[in-house]
């Protein structure tokens, strides 16, 4: 058996090569392809277990009620939200959806922070319902109308007050939330001009910021977590729980960057509690939000190649039976990736080739070019570092149903969503 090699790098920590290709969790991915079909998400438990473990220790140095919430918009499948769940993580949710995906896997309610920039009664009243930790305020609208539904049931409902610091970080524009012009939070001075003026029914808490997503240079983040409490005692405003959010990124690619969460969460909580100790205040409750950097590397798809054709400018066409149905990261924000073929992965490259999703778009190309070994109908391929933002933005375009998924490890793959049946697409037509 051959650990596996760097240009295996975003595949989970359990990869290793052996004759029968990859394996992931103990098993060959030819098999697990075999015994549940593909389009397939396939999630190591050790890899996301080891990540929640390192965030969830590290946040634990902060003050008690520190905590970690795992970002429910990454991946939101019961049986990996239990795994979460069980590893001390907390949940940010933003949707009644996602509220009820939480208490479904045995969060409670305290556990859980409420978020959205265009929250409805139903979200507002779920998150009552479920007698929510926390609920993170957008802007005055959100907080009037909490603050009205609060009074109607008699509760008052802590709050933090989301802020757009205008802090730039460098990623992809679509997934950069904290600069000025977002569309998330509120200036820091109007910010913290709601904390103070709170309608009845609310209890201002503190500050949430979260500047992006899939960030590679943390420096931003840390820059933010030294500012806000400063920002806090210059306006005079409570602090007793600071959010700062999720967004460290991952290696898509053989060569990129792949910060530990646990160590960029144990550098966010010494800086927050060194500019406390400077500014004289006490050291806030901290919270983190990640969400890719815990499921992202533990995710990897399968697909079966359908069709292989070079077409008129000479570039080869690999097509497979997936695509913007179950990765819209492509589409969305250019996203990039290196798969291999699973049932030999490091067998030396015949050429580049292109691979096509099975989607009436042009743009649904999964790999705009990649070297691989000679590929044939059958083969099945395996993306790697498709476990946050896939299954959760996952679609029935064309009519296909929604893939499968399965949790690995120990020699064991179990199937924690069911393959979408085509029966099924039709069951809120009337
Ligand atoms: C408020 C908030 N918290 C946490 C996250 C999780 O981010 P990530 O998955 O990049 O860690 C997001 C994602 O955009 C977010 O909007």
């Amino acid at each position: 058996m051959t650990m596996r090699p760097s240009a295996l790098l975003p595949f989970p920590d359990s990869t290793e090569v052996t004759t029968a290709g990859l394996i992931i969790g103990g098993l060959p991915l030819m098999q697990i392809a075999d015994q549940f079909q593909t389009p397939l998400y396939v999630y190591d438990e050790l890899s996301i277990r080891a990540r929640a473990q390192s965030v969830v220790s590290a946040v634990s140095a902060g003050p008690e009620g520190s905590r970690a919430a795992f970002a429910l918009k990454s991946l939101s499948t019961l049986a990996v939200l239990r795994v979460l769940q069980q590893e001390g993580m907390c949940a940010d949710c933003a949707s009644v959806g996602e509220i009820a995906a939480a208490l479904r896997a045995g969060f409670v309610g305290s556990q859980l922070v409420i978020h959205g920039n265009a929250k409805s009664e139903a979200d507002l009243l779920a998150a009552i319902a479920a007698d929510a930790g926390l609920v993170v305020l957008d802007g005055r609208d959100d907080a009037e109308r909490l603050a009205t539904l609060c009074q109607r049931s008699g509760r008052t409902q802590d709050v933090l007050v989301r802020i757009a610091p205008g802090i730039d970080v460098d990623t992809h524009r679509h997934i950069a939330t904290g600069h000025h012009g977002s569309k998330f939070g509120m200036t820091p001075a109007e910010g913290a001009e709601l904390l103070r003026t709170l309608p009845g029914g609310l209890r201002g808490r503190g500050l949430h910021v979260h500047l992006g997503s899939q960030v590679l240079d943390a420096t931003p983040m840390v820059d933010a977590a030294r500012w806000l409490p400063r920002f806090a005692k210059s306006e005079g405003i409570p602090l007793d729980v600071l959010d700062v959010g999720g967004g460290l990124g991952i290696a898509y690619l053989p060569g990129q960057d792949n910060p530990d969460p646990g160590v960029h969460t144990a550098n966010l909580v010494a800086v927050i509690t060194q500019v406390c100790e400077e500014e004289e205040i006490p050291v806030p409750q901290i919270i983190v939000e990640p969400g890719r950097s815990i499921v992202g590397t533990a995710g990897v798809t399968l697909y079966t190649v359908v069709g292989i054709k070079t077409v008129g400018d000479g570039s080869t066409w690999v097509a497979v039976d997936g695509g913007m149905g179950d990765n819209l990261r492509v589409g969305l924000y250019g996203g990039t990736y290196a798969p291999v073929l699973a049932a030999r992965p490091i067998d030396p490259s015949t050429g580049s080739v292109r691979i096509a999703g099975r989607h009436c778009e042009s743009t649904d190309v999964l790999v705009d070019g990649i070297e691989l070994p000679e590929v044939s109908i059958g083969d099945v391929i395996a993306v790697p570092a498709t476990g946050a933002y896939h299954q959760t933005m996952a679609n029935t375009y064309n009519l296909f149903g929604r893939p499968a998924a399965v949790l690995v490890g120990n020699g064991d793959a179990t199937l924690i969503t069911r393959r979408e049946t085509t029966d099924e697409l039709f069951l809120r037509d009337v």
